[in-house]
């Protein structure tokens, strides 16, 4: 593990010398020409609800060199991403020695440029082939995926220190099989509340698969972990199903890591606030009247992101913030929301949560699933229409001003150093 350079927090900093500063990006999200997996299907099928094509992406695929280099000037010392499992294994049980050759470049790129990998085995996509199959509804999903990581872990565990298995499994279950706007766009509760414990079992058998290989990875989960709250807190059959919903996305997760194959450590994702209401149609209420929200309708709730993390913690795993970030235009927002969360991370971690990094969403703009390319997340902004130049905003700088002293009073919000 290594600090940012020069970076050695000073005395009185919220956070210690081996806190892991970075940020994180997904595969579909940057590389381009994902052309083999289920999203890419979903987003050329004009009846989805995905608005448009990933094509290009962010060229992460043949920029990776470049791009950790960059974040690493930035004062990162950690990033994660995820591989492709559609590249690897484009036909069943038929791996791909060229894809894995070209995941040893990026990973070993990734070691070089001194950035601790987090390495996703599973974010959002898989192969066209899986999904025809019947994808995690498929009797062997199981089995079919676990063998996708054993096959990882062979060729690549060496250069994977911690591995995400599985990311956000409630988000593919709720997005994909209960709102039906994620693939495969299902909208059925039975198979919503199937589709989570598959994800769960899918986990363990990743944990499993890692041990198997070469290298020592540590592999946790990846939840994203919303503050569930009731539209209608004074309506008793509304706070009701807020519980039973807080049971479903929430506690299945937290409460069902259990066992020898629950892995090492728990990654949090934290975005904001959710109000829950049987009588909508979505069973989500928009934001109250007022409330700020982001280019996603999203309100930001720092202290839930305290509240989350504390629920996390009752797990007794270390913790490490795999996501958490803002879609906006606004990069005075992003600053706003960065320095928010990382106080309410910093208290939790006064108040005895162990966490050990943070990992902000996301290093790039990128790909933002059926919203496409509108929503902007990254730190970095990317010139898609004229040769894919990286710019650095302000936020940018107000981060590495903070990764490089542990301090969040380091910084006067615009990337400088803080008035005299
Ligand atoms: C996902 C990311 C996504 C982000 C913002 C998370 O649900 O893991 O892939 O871009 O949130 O929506």
């Amino acid at each position: 593990m290594t600090t940012p350079e020069g970076g050695a927090p000073e005395s009185g900093a919220e956070f210690p010398a081996d806190f892991l500063w970075g940020s994180a990006t997904a595969a579909h999200q940057v590389e381009g020409g994902n052309v083999n997996n289920d999203w890419w299907e979903y987003e050329h099928d004009p009846s989805t609800a995905a608005i448009e094509s990933s094509g290009d992406a962010i060229d992460h695929y043949h920029r990776y060199a470049d791009d950790f280099a960059l974040l690493r000037s930035l004062g990162h010392n950690a990033h994660r991403l995820s591989l492709e499992w559609s590249r690897i294994e484009p036909a069943p049980g038929e791996f791909s020695a060229a894809a894995l050759a070209h995941y040893r470049r990026v990973l070993g790129a990734l070691a070089d440029a001194g950035l601790t990998g987090f390495v996703t085995l599973h974010h959002f996509t898989v192969p066209r082939w899986f999904a025809a199959r019947g994808g995690w509804l498929a009797p062997d999903a199981v089995e079919v995926f676990e063998r996708y990581c054993a096959r990882v872990a062979a060729e690549l565990g060496d250069l994977m220190p911690f591995v995400c298995t599985v990311n956000e499994p409630q988000m593919v279950a709720l997005h994909g099989y209960l709102e039906g706007r994620y693939p495969p766009g299902v909208t059925n509760a039975a198979l919503w509340k199937r589709v989570g414990r598959v994800l769960l079992e899918a986990h363990r058998s990743a944990v499993r698969a890692m041990r198997t290989g070469a290298g020592e990875s540590s592999a946790g989960l990846v939840v994203q972990l919303p503050l569930l709250a009731p539209a209608r807190p004074d309506d008793e059959s509304c706070q009701a199903f807020c519980r039973a919903m807080r049971e479903e996305i929430v506690d299945l997760y937290l409460d069902g890591l259990a066992g020898p194959d629950r892995g090492a450590w728990l990654g949090v994702q934290y975005y904001r606030k959710q109000w829950v209401d049987p009588a909508c149609p979505t069973l989500f209420a928009p934001p109250p009247p007022g409330t700020r929200t982001s280019q996603m309708g999203w309100a930001a709730h720092p202290d839930g992101f305290r509240q989350m993390l504390h629920r996390a913690s009752e797990t007794g795993l270390p913790l490490y913030v795999t996501e958490n970030g803002v879609a906006t235009e606004d990069d005075a927002e992003r600053v706003g929301y960065l320095i928010s969360h990382l106080a309410a991370l910093a208290r939790a971690r006064r108040e005895g949560a162990d966490i050990r990094g943070y990992l902000h969403w996301s290093a790039f703009d990128n790909f933002e699933w059926s919203a496409g390319y509108g929503p902007k997340f990254g730190l970095v902004a990317v010139e898609r229409d004229s040769g894919f130049a990286r710019v650095p905003k302000p936020s940018a700088y107000v981060f590495e001003r903070i990764a490089r002293t542990g301090r969040l009073d380091s910084t006067d919000g615009r990337g400088g150093a803080p008035a005299p």
